[in-house]
């Protein structure tokens, strides 16, 4: 008796745990559950309840009689050793008989609740059609994402030297002039003419003249000859601005003093 109450609270503990799991599986996309999916999980919940609760009465051995649950739910009586015979089916294969038991109360309870949960699934999602589903799960999270991909994008932080361009905007060579004039200009001079570093204003150079290569000179710098690297100080954004500058603004100028050349000759 108080192994078979044990038992019984396993088989509960597992139920439970099965039945709650889809309410882990969400995601939090969804802030609300629409009132609906919150009846049929309620109606889940009942109904695991209810089969829990015919398997714990129908296990108890000393309960023959059952209650009246337990009658709607059980097509025949259980029978006596002696009365099987009135339950043997007319079949025999190879010696092997079958009797035709009673089914048990919580089997007919997960059938029926089944097909009351198929149907109520059925009208909301395919015949009432306001089930949000998959399809429409899946455009809604791509045009989400498309939003999320668009601010970033606007915010530059996206830009890289795979995919840099030249900013002819005068608001963004403003400001990679103030950036140049700030953290470029001790090395390379106001005027782009050179000091430390080479003259930038020249069709000469040591790591290329695409926008591309100046970006990835600037982010990641050139160590070993003395050149920063300024992808913590700078964004993405900013060195954008600040190598459109040198391309648009200072490259073509012949400032006075001038570095000589260096590097290969670019038409
Ligand atoms: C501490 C000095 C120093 C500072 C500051 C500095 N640079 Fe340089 N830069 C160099 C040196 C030295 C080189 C040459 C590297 C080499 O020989 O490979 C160089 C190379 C470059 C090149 C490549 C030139 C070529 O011919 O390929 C670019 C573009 C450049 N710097 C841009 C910048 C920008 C933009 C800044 C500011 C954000 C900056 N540098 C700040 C020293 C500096």
């Amino acid at each position: 008796m108080r192994k078979n109450k044990l038992f019984n609270w396993i088989i509960m503990g597992i139920f439970l745990l099965l039945a709650s799991s889809p309410l882990y599986a969400e995601d939090g996309s969804h802030d609300t559950l629409s009132t609906v999916i919150q009846v049929m999980i309620a109606i889940t919940v009942f109904f695991v309840i209810i089969v829990l609760w015919l398997v714990m009465v129908y296990s108890e051995k000393n309960d023959t009689e059952g209650s009246g649950l337990k009658k709607f739910f059980g097509s025949k009586k259980p029978v006596s050793v002696e009365e099987e015979e009135k339950l043997l089916l007319d079949h025999e294969y190879d010696g092997i008989r079958e009797l035709n038991n009673r089914i048990p109360p919580w089997f007919n309870a997960i059938l029926y609740g089944t097909v009351v949960w198929a149907a109520a699934y059925m009208i909301y999602y395919h015949v009432i059609g306001s089930g949000n589903v998959q399809e429409e799960e899946y455009a809604e999270e791509m045009r989400v994402a498309a939003m999320q991909h668009e601010a970033l994008a606007s915010s530059g932080a996206l830009i890289d030297e795979n995919t840099v361009t030249i900013t002819n905007d005068v608001a963004d060579l403003n400001k990679g002039k103030e950036i140049f004039d700030k953290n470029c200009a001790a090395c390379h001079g106001v005027d782009g003419g050179g000091i430390v570093g080479p003259n930038l204003t020249d069709n000469y150079w040591i790591h290329g003249n695409d926008i591309k290569d100046l970006f990835k000179v600037v982010k990641y710098g050139v160590a070993a000859k003395g050149m920063p690297t300024w992808e913590k100080q700078l964004t993405p954004k900013d060195i954008q601005d600040v190598t459109s500058y040198i391309l648009v603004k200072l490259h073509g100028t012949k400032p006075a003093n001038g570095k000589a050349p260096e590097g290969d000759l670019y038409e």
